[in-house]
């Protein structure tokens, strides 16, 4: 079974911000229709745009219903939404939060992917996921989000090979630091930007349209590759020391 590239409908949860409101401008110009799943409006007037919250079950099947009713089955998913993580020390961390984090990336992320894959009636179809360079290694001030993200990287491949057989490609992007209104948040906060640059192989931060292409590539183009997870980082990862 091969997927049909063309005039594909993708969910791009995450979408009316960030990284994934850049993923809706790359897929757009490749022809797809995109609908967006986000607790906010996007501020794309052309495309769909449903207010949903991830982790509500009820209210994600509702969404892929309606908007299947209004443009189609829905071959592609980009799971873009997202939340930062509380960034303080793990003795300080307040459960609550730690489980809604969790929530968010993992188990919302499983939602929305499973109750597409419920509805495809036998069409192949592709995911991406978003894990983060934070699901390699450890970092100071990340045991919410960095075991989240960790959990992603993994579903992707959890949910690979269950879904090959059905003609189903799922992959994980996991992007390092990019100019978004959530590590701008960070920056605001104190995170030292300096040093990230300073680190990174390629000595900046990436651009939110830069990461939408890497994401849109596995989606549509690399099409015998399932289960991987590709960091899209700098070189962030790459550096040994
Ligand atoms: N920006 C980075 O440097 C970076 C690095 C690694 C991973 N990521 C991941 O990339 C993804 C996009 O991040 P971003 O930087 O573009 O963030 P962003 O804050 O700009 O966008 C995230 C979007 O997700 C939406 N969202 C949050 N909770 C939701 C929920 N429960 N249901 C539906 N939508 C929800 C928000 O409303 C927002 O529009 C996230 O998964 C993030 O963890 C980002």
């Amino acid at each position: 079974m091969h997927e049909d590239l063309n005039a594909q409908h993708t969910i791009v949860t995450g979408g009316a911000s960030g990284i994934g409101a850049a993923v809706v401008a790359d897929l757009k110009a490749r022809g797809h229709v995109v609908t967006v799943f986000d607790l906010q409006p996007s501020p794309d007037a052309s495309v769909t745009s449903l207010a949903v919250d991830v982790t509500d079950e009820q209210a994600v099947a509702e969404a892929v219903a309606a908007a299947e009713a209004r443009s189609g089955v829905v071959t592609g998913v980009v799971a873009c939404h997202g939340i930062r993580g509380s960034y303080v020390p793990a003795l300080d961390l307040d459960l609550t939060a730690v489980r809604r984090v969790y929530d968010i990336h993992v188990v919302g992320t499983l939602a929305v992917c499973r109750e597409v894959v419920r509805r495809l009636g036998g069409r192949a179809a592709s995911m991406v996921l978003i894990s983060s360079t934070t699901a390699y290694g450890g970092w100071v001030n990340q045991s919410d989000y960095g075991p989240a993200k960790a959990a992603v990287r993994q579903l992707a491949q959890n949910l690979a090979i269950e879904w090959a057989p059905l003609g189903v490609r799922v992959n994980a992007v996991a992007p390092g630091h990019t100019r978004t209104p959530m590590v701008q948040s960070l920056i605001d906060g104190g995170y030292d930007v300096v040093q990230v640059e300073a680190r990174m192989p390629l000595g900046r931060l990436a651009e939110p349209d830069e990461m939408a292409r890497s994401i849109t590539a596995l989606l549509c183009d690399a099409t015998f590759v399932t289960g991987q997870c590709l960091p899209v980082d700098g070189g962030w990862t790459a550096v040994g020391k």
